[in-house]
C-alpha cells in the first residue's frame, strides 16, 4: 500500500461512521442498495478547507451513506480511493464527480516541472482546459504542453505513438516529466507505453473518461499498441503514480462506449464477487440512466476486484488471467469483423455468453446461472450472440493464436460452481467447445 508521507498524515481525526445524510440523499441511499465493500481497503480523503494542501486520511472503510453524501455536497466532492498494492508501485485509484476541479489531487502526483497531457481529437475540445488547469492552478513553475491524437483504434500504433515521442523531444521533456493520459482506454495504453519507453520510464498519470477505462484498462499497468497482426500485442507493464476518475465526464459518453464498459463491470461480478453481481441485477437501469452514485459505486467495486487481482498476480501468471472471461471468444469476434465494428465490450459481451454456454454443457454451472448472464447482458443493452457473419473457421482461427495457448492447448476462464467462482484452463472436453462454437455460428 502507497505509504503517507508524514506532510499529508490526518491532523485530526474524523469519523465516518455515523454521517447525517440530508433526506434527498438517503431517497438515493434507499433506491440504491450498497453490499459491504470487497475489502477494507478503500479510504476516503477530504481537504481541510482552511489549507487546500493539506489532506485528511481517515482509517475507516466508507460507509454507503458516506459515498451518498460525497456526491451531494455543495463542497468539493471527497474522493473515494481504492489503493493498488504493488509495494513500491502501489498508487492510489481515486473515484468522485468533479474531481478534476480539484488541483491539489493531480498536483501532489506531478514530479518535476514540465508536463505532457496525451489526449485526442474528440476528447481535447472537452476536458484539455480543464485538465491544463487542474495542473496549473495555483502552480505556475509547471509547464504543460499536450499531444492531440486521431480518434480510434486504428490508430493504437507505432506511427500515433511516435507523435508522442516528437512532442516530448520537441519540448525537451526530461527524465522528472509527467505523461498525463486523458482519455479512454486507447489513449491509456499508448499514453501508458510512451511512459514506459520514453528515456527509459517517466512518470505516468491516468485520467480516464470511459467506463471500459475507468473499470478496467487504466488500473493494473498493462500499456501498448496493436501490430498490424494482433492486437496489444507490444507492450509493457507500466504502473501509474495515480489514477483519478472523475465520474463527470461519463456525461459526455456516447450511449454505447457506456454499455460497452459495462460488459467489463458485469465480468468482475461472475468471476469474483457474486455479491456485486447481485447488486447489478438490481441497479442495471440505475447505471444505464448514468445515476453518479450508482456509477461511483460499480467503478470502485470494479476497480476493488481488479486491484485485488493485480495485486495478487501483476504479471499474469494464472489468477490475472480470469479477468479476460469471455475476451477469447470476443477477440476471435473483434478480429473476424475488423476492429471498429463491434466495440471491445460488446464483444466480450457475446463472447462471455459464449463461455457461459460452455460452462453449462461442461456440467459446472446450473441453468439459472447461463439464463442470468443473458439477462442482465440483454438489460445492459449488450449483444448475447456473436455476429451472423462469425463462422466456426473464424473462431477456431483466431482462437488458435491466443496468448492464451501453451504448448498448442487453448486455456479459457469458464465459470465453475455457485455465481462468483471460475477457473482459468485447458483442461476440458474439447466437444464442449465445438458444440458451443457450432450453437453460436451458422457454418
Ligand atoms: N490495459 C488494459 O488492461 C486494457 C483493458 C481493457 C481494454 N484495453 C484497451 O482499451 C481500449 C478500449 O478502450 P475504450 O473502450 O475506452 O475505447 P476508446 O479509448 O477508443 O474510447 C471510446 C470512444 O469514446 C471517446 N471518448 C472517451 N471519453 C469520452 C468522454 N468522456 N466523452 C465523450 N467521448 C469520449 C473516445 O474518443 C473514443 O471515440 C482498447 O484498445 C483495449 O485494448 C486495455
Ligand atoms: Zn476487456
Amino acid at each position: 500500500m502507497a505509504a503517507v508521507s508524514s506532510s499529508l498524515r490526518p491532523k485530526l481525526t474524523l469519523s465516518l461512521s455515523s454521517p447525517t445524510p440530508n433526506p434527498n440523499q438517503l431517497t438515493s441511499l434507499s433506491l440504491l442498495r450498497f453490499p459491504a465493500s470487497v475489502s477494507s481497503r478503500c479510504r476516503c480523503l477530504s481537504f481541510d478547507s482552511n489549507n487546500r494542501n493539506s489532506m485528511m486520511r481517515l482509517k475507516a472503510s466508507i460507509s454507503p451513506a458516506a459515498i451518498v453524501a460525497d456526491q451531494t455536497t455543495s463542497s468539493p466532492a471527497i474522493p473515494m480511493v481504492v489503493d493498488v498494492d504493488l509495494g513500491d508501485r502501489s498508487y492510489p485509484i481515486y473515484i468522485g464527480s468533479g474531481l478534476l476541479s480539484q488541483p491539489e489531487l493531480l498536483q501532489r502526483h506531478v514530479h518535476g516541472k514540465q508536463v505532457l497531457v496525451v489526449t485526442n481529437t474528440t476528447i481535447a475540445p472537452l476536458y484539455l482546459d480543464k485538465t491544463i488547469w487542474a495542473l496549473t492552478d495555483g502552480n505556475p513553475n509547471v509547464k504543460v504542453e499536450s499531444v492531440i491524437l486521431p480518434d480510434g483504434e486504428q490508430f493504437k500504433n507505432m506511427e500515433t505513438l511516435m507523435k508522442i515521442f516528437d512532442k516530448a523531444i520537441e519540448s525537451r521533456m526530461d527524465r522528472r516529466c509527467t505523461f498525463v493520459a486523458l482519455g479512454g482506454g486507447v489513449i491509456g495504453d499508448m499514453c501508458g507505453y510512451a511512459a514506459a519507453s520514453y528515456l527509459r520510464g517517466v512518470n505516468f498519470i491516468q485520467i480516464p473518461t470511459t467506463v471500459m477505462a475507468q473499470v478496467d484498462s487504466s488500473v493494473g499497468g498493462k500499456t501498448g499498441i496493436n501490430h498490424r497482426l494482433g492486437k496489444n500485442l507490444i507492450g509493457a507493464f507500466y504502473q501509474p503514480q495515480c489514477v483519478l476518475i472523475d465520474t463527470e465526464t461519463l456525461n459526455t459518453l456516447p450511449d454505447r462506449e457506456l454499455a460497452s464498459g459495462l460488459a467489463e463491470v458485469i465480468k468482475y461480478g461472475l468471476i469474483r464477487d457474486a455479491e456485486f453481481f447481485v447488486w447489478q441485477e438490481k441497479n442495471m437501469h440505475a447505471l444505464l440512466a448514468r445515476d453518479p452514485i450508482a456509477f461511483a459505486y460499480a467503478i470502485k467495486r470494479s476497480c476493488e476486484n481488479k486491484a485485488e487481482v493485480v495485486s495478487l498476480d501483476e504479471k499474469e501468471s494464472g489468477l490475472r488471467a480470469t479477468l479476460n472471461l469471455g475476451h477469447t471468444f470476443g477477440h476471435a469476434i473483434e478480429t473476424g469483423l475488423g476492429y471498429g465494428h463491434w466495440l471491445h465490450g460488446e464483444a466480450v459481451s457475446a463472447g462471455t455468453v459464449m463461455a457461459v454456454d460452455m460452462s453449462y454443457r461442461l456440467g459446472w454451472i446450473e441453468e439459472p446461472l447461463v439464463k442470468r448472464v443473458r439477462t442482465i447482458l440483454e438489460q445492459a443493452k449488450l449483444p448475447t450472440e456473436p455476429p451472423e457473419t462469425m463462422t466456426v473457421d473464424m473462431f477456431k482461427s483466431v482462437m488458435a493464436v491466443d496468448k492464451k495457448v501453451a504448448d498448442g492447448l487453448l486455456r479459457l476462464i469458464l465459470l465453475k460452481g455457485p455465481l462468483g467462482n471460475c477457473v482459468f484452463t485447458g483442461d476440458y472436453d474439447r466437444q464442449a467447445l465445438d458444440d458451443t462454437l457450432h450453437a453460436f455460428s451458422k457454418s
